[in-house]
């Protein structure tokens, strides 16, 4: 089993485009066991997966990470089922590549704010990790849709990134964004002087949204590519994530689709490459410890 957290503190970089794409495609194409578990409060993955009225039905039936982490907290010695808050997905059977059978744990809403809330470093910081991860032991993958976060004490994130093999880092290929890594990283670096065991370890960046033709691209992200591939910084994907309306259209909630062609589109050889970049990946770093990113670098390649 792998865990992997798909993490930037940025919002909209494509964490949750990134999570549905990958999901579907190491089920579908892979043939994986997959649970997604959605941390963000506006369920963007969920819906995309499961669909609005699904997501609804499952929060009326008390099956969300909310019920789960009160369950957690109310009980000293906490002996958790996650079957009984886990959703089920049918498979979509159609000639083709169909869409396959996928397990999500849901957000609720508002009420995610009371998770976070209610948590607090070193008390409940370990609730999800200690004793939910022995309990997914069924599943190829778990691949966790993080929120955003401002403060190093988002306690989803916390919990999401420590219950962690990997992160997954989506980055648009923009300034703006580039200058946001240190800052995911100072969130990641913390989790693994808690968890002292080198985890989570990156596995890699994938530029999202990318567009050659624009300048930013040839001129900011070719550089910083450069130094990852000296090892100073986790690598790269070599597979990139395009900018297209395909990928765009991948996650909306109200479309019905029954094959990987149907969902992706033009997008589709993107999202499969990237999937099984990520598969060869963390079977690489598998007992691969992680090195903390050497932080002078970040001012060399001039990033905040
Ligand atoms: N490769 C892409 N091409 C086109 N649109 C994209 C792409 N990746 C993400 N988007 C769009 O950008 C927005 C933010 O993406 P999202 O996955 O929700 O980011 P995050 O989860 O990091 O906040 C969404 O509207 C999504 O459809
Ligand atoms: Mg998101």
């Amino acid at each position: 089993m792998h865990i992997v957290a798909i993490y930037n503190n940025k919002g909209g970089e494509g964490k949750s485009t990134v999570t549905v794409g990958i999901a579907e495609f190491l089920a579908a194409n892979r043939n994986k066991k997959v649970l997604v578990i959605d941390l963000d409060a506006q369920a963007s993955s969920s819906c995309a997966l499961l669909g609005r009225v699904a997501l609804n039905t499952a929060i009326s039936e008390r099956r969300t990470v909310v019920e789960l982490a009160a369950q957690l907290r109310q009980s000293r010695k906490p002996s958790i089922d996650p079957e009984q808050f886990i959703v089920w997905r049918a498979g979509k059977d159609a000639r083709g590549s169909a869409l396959e059978s996928l397990a999500l744990l849901v957000p609720e809403g508002d009420r995610m704010y009371d998770v976070e809330t209610s948590m607090q470093w070193g008390r409940h910081n370990d609730l999800f990790l200690k004793h939910l991860k022995p309990k997914l032991t069924e599943f190829d993958y778990v691949l966790l849709d993080l929120p955003a976060n401002v403060t190093k004490s988002a306690m989803i994130c916390i919990n999401g990134l420590s219950m962690a093999d990997f992160v997954l880092i989506p980055t648009r290929s923009t300034h703006i964004s580039l200058n946001g890594l240190p800052r995911t990283f100072s969130l990641i670096d913390q989790i693994r002087d808690v968890n002292g065991n080198g985890r989570p370890s990156v596995v890699g960046f994938l530029l999202n949204a990318t567009d050659k033709r624009n300048q930013q691209y040839r001129s900011i992200v070719k550089p910083v590519v450069e130094v990852a591939m000296d090892g100073d910084i986790p690598a790269f994907f070599k597979n990139h994530w395009p900018s297209s309306p395909a990928f765009e259209a991948s996650t909306d909630e109200d479309r019905d689709a029954r094959t990987l062609k149907e969902r992706f589109g033009t997008a589709y050889e993107h999202a499969r490459k990237v999937a099984r970049e990520l598969e060869v990946a963390c079977e690489k770093y598998e007992h691969k410890q992680a090195q903390p990113v050497k932080l002078n670098i970040w001012q060399k390649l001039g990033l905040a």
